[in-house]
């Protein structure tokens, strides 16, 4: 009885072992497969000399682990695929998501990329870094992601609004949004209209950087319940409307704002952050005072409020700001 017990169970667990070392053949050569389509896709491949089968090969490390640019966890499934500034030249759309369920990081930027980021990268359920910027990517931004920690797609031909969906209210229930994100960087795209005040949903926002898009209406209010900002860069814009008064949280260290179409006065609060390093309001139409303790921390390095409607005296603690980099009143 035992006997027949014993090679019952080694039956069954030379069965399992067999299926995870078929699943993991599986995996391997669907996410290689899918590497190899879209090197085949790229019109200037040099860069991935490596990316080829060699047949037979004894290598210490299986493909496509031991490719340029490729890492792996140690169960051999890609957790990375990194080409900054390779010259890739092609599309997105010819790399078939799916084949990457593990994927943490996927860091593209400066290269020669073009067409739309496919809205089947949100498959990518782990992905924590997107960096797609200073490519010439076009049409939207996908809504389909989710999780992301660091997303940048500055500097492309990225057009459309911040679709209020991105930034859902509370995570419970929610498969898709930008409920983890950290640094969200869209810098020099063609992004455009208000900015919604979902943002404020995305609690963990430490940078926000969306200088020189083309967002207008006001700064929403929302985005002084986010604790954790460091930096607030919403230069060259058409925005308008007053600065929201609660905007002066404790950890903002870097609030940038000039070429804008702000006005009213600046909240006296900015004035008594000690931790704002650099502040921009020049070209706006700000009124009234300049806050009278904006150097009162003795942080304050850079600072601009050039072109402005600001009247009354400059503030005393300004005259003594030894450690202004560079003023412009
Ligand atoms: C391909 O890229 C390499 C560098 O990655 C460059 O030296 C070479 O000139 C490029 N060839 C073409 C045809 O663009
Ligand atoms: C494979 O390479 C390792 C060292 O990298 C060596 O110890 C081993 O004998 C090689 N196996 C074969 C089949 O060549
Ligand atoms: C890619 O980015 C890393 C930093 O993440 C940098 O050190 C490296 O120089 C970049 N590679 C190229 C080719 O620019
Ligand atoms: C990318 O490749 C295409 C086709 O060879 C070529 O016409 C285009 O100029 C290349 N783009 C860049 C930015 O090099
Ligand atoms: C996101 O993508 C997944 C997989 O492609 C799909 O099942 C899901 O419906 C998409 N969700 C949205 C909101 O587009
Ligand atoms: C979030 O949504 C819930 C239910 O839809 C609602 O009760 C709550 O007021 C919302 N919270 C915020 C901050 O919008
Ligand atoms: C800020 O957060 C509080 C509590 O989460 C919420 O009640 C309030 O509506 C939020 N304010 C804005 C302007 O979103
Ligand atoms: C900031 O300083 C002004 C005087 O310049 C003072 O009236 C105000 O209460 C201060 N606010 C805080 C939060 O300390
Ligand atoms: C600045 O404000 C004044 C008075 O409120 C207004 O007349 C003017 O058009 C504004 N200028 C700009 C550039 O917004
Ligand atoms: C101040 O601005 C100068 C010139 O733009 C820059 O080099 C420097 O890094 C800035 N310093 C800080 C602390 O932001
Ligand atoms: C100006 O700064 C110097 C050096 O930090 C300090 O000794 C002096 O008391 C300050 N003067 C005023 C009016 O704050």
């Amino acid at each position: 009885m035992m006997t027949k017990y014993h090679c019952l169970a080694f039956l069954v667990a030379t069965l399992v072992l067999l299926s995870s070392c078929i699943n993991a053949q599986t995996v391997q050569k669907s996410q290689t497969d899918a590497l190899l389509k879209w090197k085949q896709s790229l019109v200037n491949q040099s860069i991935l000399n490596s990316w080829v089968i060699q047949q037979n090969a004894n290598l210490s490390t299986p493909i496509p682990c031991n490719w340029f640019g490729i890492t792996c966890n140690n169960e051999g499934q890609v957790i990375g695929i990194k080409l900054n500034n390779t010259g890739l030249n092609g599309t997105l759309e010819h790399l078939d998501y799916s084949s990457f369920p593990q994927l943490l990081r996927l860091d593209l930027n400066t290269n020669r990329l073009t067409g739309t980021i496919p809205f089947t990268i949100g498959i990518l359920t782990k992905l924590q870094l997107l960096d797609l910027s200073t490519n010439s990517l076009t049409g939207t931004l996908p809504l389909n992601l989710s999780k992301v920690v660091e997303l940048d797609v500055s500097r492309n031909m990225i057009t459309g609004g911040l679709d209020s969906r991105l930034f859902p209210n509370g995570t419970k229930g929610t498969k898709t949004g930008l409920v983890s994100l950290k640094w969200f960087l869209i810098q020099d795209t063609y992004l455009s209209g208000r900015i919604p005040s979902e943002l404020g949903n995305s609690k963990e926002l430490k940078l926000i950087a969306f200088d020189g898009c083309h967002f207008f209406g006001p700064i929403p209010t929302s985005l002084g319940n986010l604790s954790e900002l460091t930096a607030l860069r919403l230069a060259e814009n058409q925005l308008s409307g007053q600065i929201p008064s609660n905007i002066a949280t404790q950890r903002l260290t870097d609030l940038r704002l000039f070429k804008n179409q702000l006005s009213g006065s600046v909240p006296r609060d900015l004035g008594n952050l000690s931790s704002l390093v650099t502040l921009h309001l020049a070209e706006n139409n700000f009124t009234g005072q300049l806050p009278p303790q904006v150097c009162k921390g003795g942080n304050i390095v850079n600072f601009s409020a050039a072109y402005n409607m600001f009247s009354g005296p400059v503030p005393t603690s300004l005259r003594n700001c030894t450690t202004l980099f560079r003023v412009r009143l």
